[in-house]
């Protein structure tokens, strides 16, 4: 699978590294927060998985799936929540884990839809950013890294369901990798 892509984008030791950076800022400023990570699914999995296991202070988990309609290269702004949270965040210390910000349309939703039902914060935790591409503004508060306005997969991004057990980041090829 890795011969298909001729260019990494982003390895797997500078992603490696990026966590632990993250994880370390977390630590520090969720010190006797007992923080509530929110996974999106499904394209937060391994960078949730990675980040929480690098957090030194106890943290829980929760999972959430949305779906944005739209094309699969481009998000409409309208949001479905496929699965719910299991946890109640009222008064909670609220921690959205995302793989990445595009238009930003499916935080703001997110981010609104959770503050309604009154944690003591919410934060967001996005692996990339893409500021080319945003439709709203959209300020978050611990990011990984910036790319350029190209469609990215791996370590958890997909095209069309493929490619996100990469363990790097590459850019998909316009004319496709098969
Ligand atoms: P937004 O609502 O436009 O910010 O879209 C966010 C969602 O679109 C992300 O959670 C991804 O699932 C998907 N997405 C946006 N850009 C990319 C990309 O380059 N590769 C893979 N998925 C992407
Ligand atoms: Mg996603």
């Amino acid at each position: 699978m890795i011969t298909e892509f001729d260019q990494i984008l982003i390895g797997e030791k500078e992603i490696r590294s990026r966590v632990a950076e993250l994880a370390a800022r977390i630590s520090e400023d969720y010190e006797g927060k007992d923080p509530l990570l929110v996974c999106v699914l499904k394209g937060a999995v391994f960078f949730m998985a990675d980040l929480a296991r690098q957090i030194t202070v106890p943290c829980e988990l929760d999972f959430m799936a949305v779906s944005s309609y739209g094309s699969s290269t481009d998000s409409s702004g309208v949001v479905r929540i496929l699965k719910d949270l299991d946890a109640n965040i009222e008064g909670r210390h609220v921690v959205i884990v995302e793989d990445i910000i595009d238009s930003g349309l499916t935080l703001s939703y997110l981010r609104k839809n959770l503050h309604a039902r009154n944690p003591a914060s919410v934060e967001v935790c996005s692996l990339l950013t893409k500021p080319s591409r945003r439709k709203v503004d959209f300020a978050c508060k611990y990011t990984g890294f910036e790319v350029a306005d190209e469609f990215v997969v791996g370590y958890g991004l997909d095209y069309q369901e493929k490619y996100r057990n990469l363990r790097f980041i590459a850019v998909l090829p316009e004319e496709g990798v098969e």
